[in-house]
């Protein structure tokens, strides 16, 4: 114990799921103490934000295996201190051997479960590529003390918490399913246990050494597509040698006086975000009170029609065209939301047709962060589902994604998050598949005000809705809003989840009266939201989510 915590500088900074000081230069939110104690040590040591961001998602691919990755993929959005925006793709795209029938059986039906795991629902990953797209353009402090503090940390091992003993022990059926009884994480790792990976700190020496070719070419290039073809997969050393992220620019909208910056397609997150927003902006919400029956309507009746649109019209705009100008076009949010009465619920069936289970839960990671100069880094990376496909690369040390099962196996049969799609979102060799990963940065008059994002999967973009609206409508300070319980609705299944045990009788039997039916004794936690606010003296808060373990680092 005392050998892990000598790796973290204690000196230079603070950790505390709160803090508010007006000396606060710099914060990184992220899901695990030591990866945001990783990235503002990188500040305190003179890197920017973007170093911060390298430095803290490979220390998440070291002690958050179920969301930290290096074979998965991620969305980046940022604003430079000059106020310039933009945004880095590096989703994981589908092989090309794929092909838009290959989870239907002979008779065009899904087969169960080859989407979500084993070999198949593997993606080709853009993490790393995406990491040295973002060193080259912003990256000050050198790749290799950028990656040296995921080594230490793979090395020297990292203390496993309560949650993430639970995690490892709720998954370790399936991971000796794919994997076999000897598996790295077959063991059990009780809260205390110190993890060392001597194989990944292998790996991203390999990576220190070689660069990008490090993941993408030679040894490990062979190692992980042997491990993707004895799972059963079909990604080859070709699309790894090709994979490459792209710069997009970003969407961008107005909220009153905020300026939204966030991702658009192939996530769904910015332009669902910037629908939502607009269909209540008509409305006084700030009158009817957080979280009041008025209020609650009011977005569940955006998030409905939102949700109807993303499974039309979203996917990857290298392949489809996408009417995106249209979709946030404001008298066309206006038309929308002009079936909705106070008195009922509108029903989905009537808005679009389908039927969904709402499953099991989903794992994505998000981390925010500012630096001294005020550079903001919102950034969102996944495996998809917890631990992804569960395939494990034993001699690399880590695990491969799950992303596959976002793209749309058939029209009209969900995905595991539930969510329906269309042609748009269909799979296509080299496409990349839909997301909801909504990594946000706000503006306040012109002026930094909100760093953002959180996992959830379908969740996501109704906890970025909520969470800003708690913080600029409902007048909450960084952490409330963060804290403040949630609820979801997606179009289909037609229901809205509420957040176990949070809301009070009478306000559910006031929404039930006009119609809408709830699902709070078999729901989850909704989102694990990570984010910086900057106030109009700017003084920085930080709100840390305590549904997990996250936790906020700060350079004073
Ligand atoms: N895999 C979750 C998402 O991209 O939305």
């Amino acid at each position: 114990m005392n050998k892990v915590l000598s790796i973290v500088t204690i000196l230079v900074f603070v950790n505390c799921n709160y803090q508010e000081d007006k000396s606060i230069k710099a914060a990184v939110v992220s899901a695990r103490i030591e990866a945001s104690n990783i990235g503002i040590e990188v500040i305190a040591k003179g890197g920017n934000a973007f170093d911060a961001m390298i430095a803290t998602d490979l220390a998440l691919s070291v002690c958050y295996p179920n969301a930290g990755n290096l074979a998965g993929g991620g969305f980046l959005v940022y604003r430079t201190s000059d106020g310039s925006f933009g945004s880095l793709d590096y989703r994981e795209k589908a092989p090309s051997l794929s092909s838009r029938d290959m989870y239907l059986d002979s008779e065009g039906n899904v087969i169960e479960g080859i989407s979500t795991l084993g070999g198949l629902a593997i993606g080709v990953p853009g993490t790393i590529a995406g990491l040295f797209e973002v060193h080259e353009k912003f990256g000050t402090l050198p790749w290799n003390e950028l990656i040296q503090p995921a080594i230490d940390l793979a090395t020297n091992g990292y203390v496993v918490t309560k949650k993430q003993s639970n995690s490892f022990k709720n998954k370790k059926e399936e991971f000796i399913k794919v994997n076999g009884e000897n598996t790295f994480y077959a063991k059990n790792y009780d809260e205390g246990d110190i993890i060392i990976n001597l194989p990944l700190a292998n790996t991203l020496k390999l990576i220190q050494q070689n660069g990008k070719a490090g993941f993408y070419k030679g040894i490990n290039a062979q190692r992980l597509t042997k491990r993707v073809k004895n799972a059963g997969g079909i990604i080859t050393e070709e699309d790894l040698k090709n994979y490459s992220p792209v710069w997009r620019d970003p969407v961008q909208f107005q909220y009153k006086e905020l300026t939204i910056t966030s991702m658009g397609p192939p996530s769904s997150g910015g332009v669902c975000l910037g629908q939502m927003l607009q269909m209540i902006e008509p409305f006084d919400i700030k009158k009817y009170g957080h979280n009041s029956v008025e209020s609650i309507q009011l977005m569940v009746e955006a998030e409905r029609r939102t949700y109807a649109d993303r499974s039309e019209y979203l996917g990857d705009p290298d392949f489809v065209n996408i009417p995106q100008s249209e979709l946030m076009d404001s008298t066309y949010l206006t038309n929308r939301m002009k079936s909705f009465n106070w008195d009922n619920a509108s029903l989905s069936s009537d808005i679009n047709p389908g039927k969904v289970i709402i499953n099991e839960s989903e794992e994505t990671t998000h981390y925010s962060i500012i630096d001294k100069e005020g550079n903001a880094v919102s950034v969102t990376t996944t495996l998809n589902g917890s631990y992804g496909s569960k395939v494990y690369v034993e001699d690399g040390g880590y695990f491969l994604n799950n992303e596959m099962d976002d793209f749309s196996s058939k029209p009209g049969v969900p995905n595991m998050f539930g969510l329906l799609g269309s042609e748009a979102n269909s799979i296509l060799p080299g496409k990349r598949m839909l997301s909801s990963m909504t990594p946000t940065i706000v503006d306040k008059n012109k002026k930094l005000y909100m760093i953002l994002g959180t996992p959830g999967g379908s969740t996501i973009i109704t906890s970025v809705f909520q969470t800003i609206l708690n913080a600029y409508e409902f007048d909450m300070g960084m952490q409330e809003s963060v804290n403040s319980a949630r609820f979801h609705h997606q179009w289909m299944p037609d229901v809205i989840i509420l957040e176990p045990k949070q809301f009070d009788s009478d306000l559910i039997s006031n929404l039930n009266n006009k119609g809408y039916n709830i699902e709070e004794r078999l729901s989850r936690i909704i989102g694990r939201v990570d984010a910086i606010m900057i106030d109009d003296n700017g003084i920085i808060t930080t709100g840390a989510d305590p549904r997990g373990d996250d936790s906020s680092s700060t350079l004073r």
